[in-house]
């Protein structure tokens, strides 16, 4: 008994030790990119780690917009075992470096001169108390419109630039036979194509109900018809939309099945991944009445405080090499976004990443840059989840008219802060 016993622990032993030494220059990164274009951008991201000596261990949180991540994050970290970097946006970044957990990356940042080229609407995320404590990978935007070509040909072949003329391309489509419009009833889903129904209601609107909370704006009639045009948008969606992950949905449009998804740009990803070329099989464009303005989200990695130093310097060369120009346009090309340095050069690009780069250089310039409520870079956790019950709940039929789910939300709010 005794032998089997010795050789339980001795097993245990090596298994502890080869674990540890593996670990020394590791880094674990927990992170949602389980999609297929998701998976094909952070395999960029893996390998050029490992061409600096890096190793990857992977703790994937399936679950878009990163929900399920961030509660898997908080159980790692009340178990005093932090992963050793952590993908996170906005405002959860911020909670999490008010709760002292968070690494400096001032070394790295201030050797490598991050805050000339990372844009300040970046940094604001990015820092905590004047200190770097995450390393933003890409710029992402929620206000855009991934359109098939045929159905859009089949439908008049003009991309809608109002709401009367998407509600019209959106009635042909229906009438030609296809699902007007591919969604996944999800509220993380639904919140993102409700960030870009109310910045078509105007960029002041939406700063002054998403950012600034005014009970006016969140409760009037801006807001009330921004839920009357959802409720017409719920119209067109295919019986089987509740609870379809969002990459469903796009390959509904990749596939002819659907006309179009409203969704960030990690839907191009999608099409990317399935060979689809921009202009030839499918269309983006800014939600109709939102060109000049963004809705954006940044993915950055969060680095947890941890004790060895294997750990510490694998944690500053990650950082290190997010932040390289030649990764930044090689990651940023595959994932649909737009680099978070302002001194990548578009060449990569296609002609959709080249637009999304221009937009947001232009929205930045203009002052027409706005944090996606629905990605957390607008309020809170708790205001966007407020958000999110409202959102579904109009989605889902349970406000006879706009101006109730306006209602709604403005008391949701005000209860969550
Ligand atoms: C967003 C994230 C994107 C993508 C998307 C879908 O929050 O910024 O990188 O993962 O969720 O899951």
């Amino acid at each position: 008994m005794r032998g089997n016993f010795g050789k339980t622990l001795t097993l245990a032993a090596a298994l502890a030790l080869t674990t540890s030494l593996a670990r020394a220059d590791d880094v674990e990164v927990l992170h949602w990119w389980t999609s297929g274009g998701e998976a094909a951008a952070l395999g960029v991201l893996k390998d050029d780690l490992k061409t600096k000596g890096i190793g990857w261990v992977d703790m994937p949180v399936a679950g878009g917009g990163g929900e399920a991540a961030m509660t898997a994050v908080r159980a790692r970290v009340t178990a005093g075992n932090p992963p050793t970097a952590v993908q996170m946006l906005g405002f959860d970044i911020q909670d999490w470096a008010a709760e002292g957990a968070l690494a400096n990356l001032d070394d790295v940042a201030t050797a490598e001169g991050w805050d000339a080229v990372i844009p300040a609407a970046l940094q604001r995320f990015s820092k905590y108390d004047g200190h770097w404590i995450a390393a933003p990978v890409n710029v992402h935007s929620t206000n855009w419109v991934w359109i098939s070509k045929s159905a859009l040909d089949a439908a008049g072949g003009k991309a809608p630039e109002t709401w009367d003329e998407l509600v019209a391309v959106l009635d042909s489509m229906k009438a030609n036979g296809i699902t007007p419009l591919a969604h996944g009833g999800q509220p993380w889903q639904d919140a993102t194509m409700f960030d870009g129904v109310m910045l078509s209601l105007g960029g002041e609107f939406y700063k002054a109900a998403m950012v600034d909370l005014d009970p006016a704006a969140l409760g009037g009639e801006k807001m009330a018809e921004a839920f009357t045009r959802l409720m017409k948008l719920r119209t067109y969606f295919d019986d089987n939309f509740s609870g379809r992950d969002w990459n469903l949905a796009s390959a509904m449009v990749i596939n002819g099945e659907a006309g179009m998804q409203m969704m960030g740009d990690w839907a191009k990803g999608e099409f990317i991944k399935a060979g689809k070329v921009p202009g030839t099989d499918f269309v983006c464009i800014r939600f109709p009445g939102t060109q000049g303005s963004v809705t954006f989200n940044s993915d950055q990695f969060a680095m947890f405080t941890v004790a060895s130093e294997g750990a510490k310097a694998a944690q500053a060369a990650m950082a290190s090499a997010i932040e390289s120009p030649v990764f930044q346009s090689a990651f940023n090309v595959v994932k649909g976004s737009v680099p978070a340095r302002t001194d990548v050069p578009d060449t990569a690009f296609d002609d959709c990443g080249k637009k999304g780069i221009k937009d947001l250089a232009e929205a930045s310039a203009a002052g027409t840059l706005y944090g996606s409520a629905a990605h957390g870079h607008a309020a809170p956790a708790a205001v966007k989840n407020a958000l999110y019950d409202v959102v579904t709940a109009a989605v889902n039929g349970e406000y006879a008219t706009g101006a109730d789910a306006a209602t709604a939300l403005a008391a949701a709010v005000a209860a969550a802060q």
